[in-house]
């Protein structure tokens, strides 16, 4: 991948209380100590970082916050989903309050998703809140995870269920990051980036069907795109209570279902996505009138970027079933389901019963 101009791309994100900047470029990595000055009235900070991803970048994050006086401690934790526990933020703010970090400090999350999230979590709860500054490390982090203020860790019995919502302060996207991550990775950051296009922005989908790997002037604006749609939805529904946010949720319902029967280790998040998004398309040609040229489209295009379309065989369907039992989007026995009736457009209806989905996961 060429580089780009190390001139950032910034969008402004706007809640009703909330205004941040996401920067997106080259070379951002280096920069973090300048951007974050003002954030800082303590010289002590804090990088929450894992065990990847602390090698490749942690120390020209350290030096660039050295060069502008900043004492940051590097708190590094084991990589993956299973760090997000209750017990790794709780260790976290240990660490922290051990080294003096007070109400003054801030906290800069360097990692994909899952430090996002938990960097973010424990940026909410030290001292009852002080500033996060997210650096995400993998495209999904980049087009998804780090913008829209929610954050957390799982419990024993399902994803997400402890959180609290705290936006950033600023957030960091160095494309730079993306070279060394693995392919697989990178791919699905792509299911969420279509899932945006299927709800919001069918010129973007048209777009993506033409998508050539390798220009970072292109991915540049494809992630600054991919924020404004995120962030234009999070902006009408900060605290996820009028519905709209709900659209987010597209392919998710099943998707979630798919993860978790496959014990989060068989499926990415974004594959398991990007097979929930092939079922909601299903149910959208049933229940919101989709023609099947638009869900066969859909379909292609998660190909292209090598998502599953189809459940290996002998999957377990009935774990599915049962892990879509535990979905927090059921309200009284009623299923909240975003359908699409054409690419670029969604919505939520409760029409939608679990016949519709277990047929949908059978043709899976
Ligand atoms: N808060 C939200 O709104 C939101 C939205 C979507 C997803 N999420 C959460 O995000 C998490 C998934 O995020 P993710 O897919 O980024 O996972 P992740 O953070 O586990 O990163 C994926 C893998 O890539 C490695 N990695 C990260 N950056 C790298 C780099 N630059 N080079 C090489 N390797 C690198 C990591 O070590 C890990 O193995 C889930 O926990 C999910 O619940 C949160
Ligand atoms: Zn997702």
């Amino acid at each position: 991948m060429d580089s780009v101009p190390s001139l950032s791309v910034t969008v402004e994100i706007h809640t009703a209380i909330h205004r941040y900047p996401v920067l997106v470029g080259s070379g951002l990595i280096e920069q973090v100590g300048g951007r974050v000055c003002k954030f800082g009235r303590s010289e002590i900070c804090a990088i929450v970082t894992e065990a990847n991803v602390a090698p490749l970048f942690a120390e020209r994050v350290t030096r660039s916050l050295m060069a502008e006086g900043f004492r940051p401690i590097v708190i590094t934790i084991p990589a993956g989903e299973k760090s997000k526990t209750l017990k790794q933020a709780g260790a976290i703010c240990d660490q922290m309050i051990a080294t003096g970090l007070d109400r003054r400090s801030f906290v800069i999350g360097l990692g994909g998703g899952v430090i996002g999230d938990v960097s973010g979590f424990v940026a909410a709860i030290y001292y009852r809140g002080i500033p996060h500054i997210q650096v995400p490390t993998t495209l999904l982090g980049m087009v998804d995870s780090s913008i829209g203020g929610k954050t957390g860790v799982n419990s024993t019995d399902g994803k997400n269920l402890i959180g609290a919502v705290h936006h950033p302060s600023l957030v960091i996207n160095d494309l730079d990051v993306l070279k060394t991550l693995p392919r697989r990775e990178f791919n699905q950051g792509f299911a969420e980036i279509i899932k945006h296009a299927i709800i919001a922005d069918a010129k973007m989908f048209r777009m993506l069907q033409s998508w050539k790997a390798g220009g970072a002037l292109a991915l540049q604006q494809l992630i600054r795109r991919n924020i404004a749609i995120k962030s234009k939805i999070v902006a009408k529904d900060p605290r996820d209570q009028t519905g709209e946010r709900a659209l987010l949720n597209f392919g998710h319902t099943i998707g979630h279902a798919i993860e978790r029967a496959g014990n989060y280790g068989k499926f990415l998040h974004g594959e398991a996505v990007s097979l929930g998004m092939v079922a909601a398309c299903a149910i959208s040609m049933k229940k919101a009138a989709l023609p099947q040229d638009q869900s066969d489209a859909v379909v292609d295009l998660l190909r292209r970027f090598k998502l599953p379309t189809h459940l290996p065989k002998n999957f377990p369907c009935k774990k599915i079933f049962d892990a879509l039992k535990v979905d927090k989007k059921f309200e009284d026995g009623k299923i909240r389901f975003v359908v699409t009736p054409e690419i670029g457009s969604a919505h939520v209806t409760t029409t939608v019963t679990m016949a519709d989905i277990r047929q949908a996961v059978k043709e899976l």
